[in-house]
């Protein structure tokens, strides 16, 4: 499904933590109905990674605002709030293949249009196939935390992964995180809080914003008494 080879056009970004991936991949059981969503709907629903921005409009059959999702996981919140915003093109990144199949699932059963799925890694999609300025907002829920310290340098938000997603989202767009783990939270808000493009909405952590649900995990870990902090940025304009 996904071409993971090296794409040969030359970025004029700075190469975000070359090498240094925030995932892996690792071989996780299909189910039946996972396998039968890759198969039958992969080929309208899953776009194909190449060097070269893509042809938003095209992708989506109509012109819309541009959400970026990366690490939708098993896709229950991207498959709400897509179906909440019907109005928004949500583009989601993930790497994880029974993910996609799961989120497929969901575009089959709640007649979902406004998804399309890229099953490649985001740094990669967005050097590469995301024009500047273009992306209405960011959405990155519960990225992997990374816990031990010697692993820290794969998390996702670092100042340069921050200034190149900057440059992608359009003036006034937003950049949205969520997190369970304390010190990833507070790395987030150092991050974020020092770009000098970015703004953040709220002092500190924002509340939830409506359109994100709560998940299954989520909503667990609240149980036991674990935190979330969600923290809501926008481009200055
Ligand atoms: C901890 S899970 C959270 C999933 C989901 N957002 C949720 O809240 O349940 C993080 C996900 O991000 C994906 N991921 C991490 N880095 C990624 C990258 N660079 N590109 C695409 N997916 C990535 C992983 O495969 C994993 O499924």
């Amino acid at each position: 499904m996904s071409d993971t080879k090296t794409p040969d056009a030359p970025s004029d970004d700075q190469p975000v933590r070359r090498g240094i991936k925030s995932f892996v991949v690792r071989a996780g059981r299909m189910g039946s109905g996972q396998v039968r969503a890759l198969a039958e709907l992969g080929p309208k629903f899953v776009l194909p990674f190449k060097a070269g921005q893509m042809d938003v409009a095209q992708a989506f059959g109509r012109d819309a605002p541009l959400v970026l999702e990366i690490g939708f996981g098993m896709g229950d919140a991207t498959a709400k709030i897509a179906k909440t915003l019907e109005g928004i093109n949500f583009l989601g990144c993930e790497v994880h293949e029974p993910g996609v199949g799961a989120l497929l699932k969901h575009i089959d059963e709640q007649a979902l249009s406004n998804i399309r799925i890229l099953q490649h890694d985001a740094v990669e999609v967005l050097e590469q196939m995301i024009a500047p300025d273009s992306l209405a907002g960011v959405h990155i829920f519960f990225p992997d935390p990374w816990h031990k310290k010697r692993h820290n340098k794969r998390r996702l938000i670092q100042p340069a992964f921050v200034k190149q997603l900057l440059g992608r989202i359009a003036p006034g767009g937003y950049l949205h995180c969520a997190t369970d783990w304390e010190p990833y939270a507070q790395q987030m808000l150092e991050v974020l809080s020092a770009e000098p493009g970015l703004e953040n909405t709220a002092e500190g952590y924002a509340p939830k914003p409506d359109y994100r649900p709560l998940t299954k995990f989520e909503n667990r870990g609240l149980k036991l008494g674990h935190g979330v902090w969600d923290l809501v940025f926008k481009r200055k304009t």
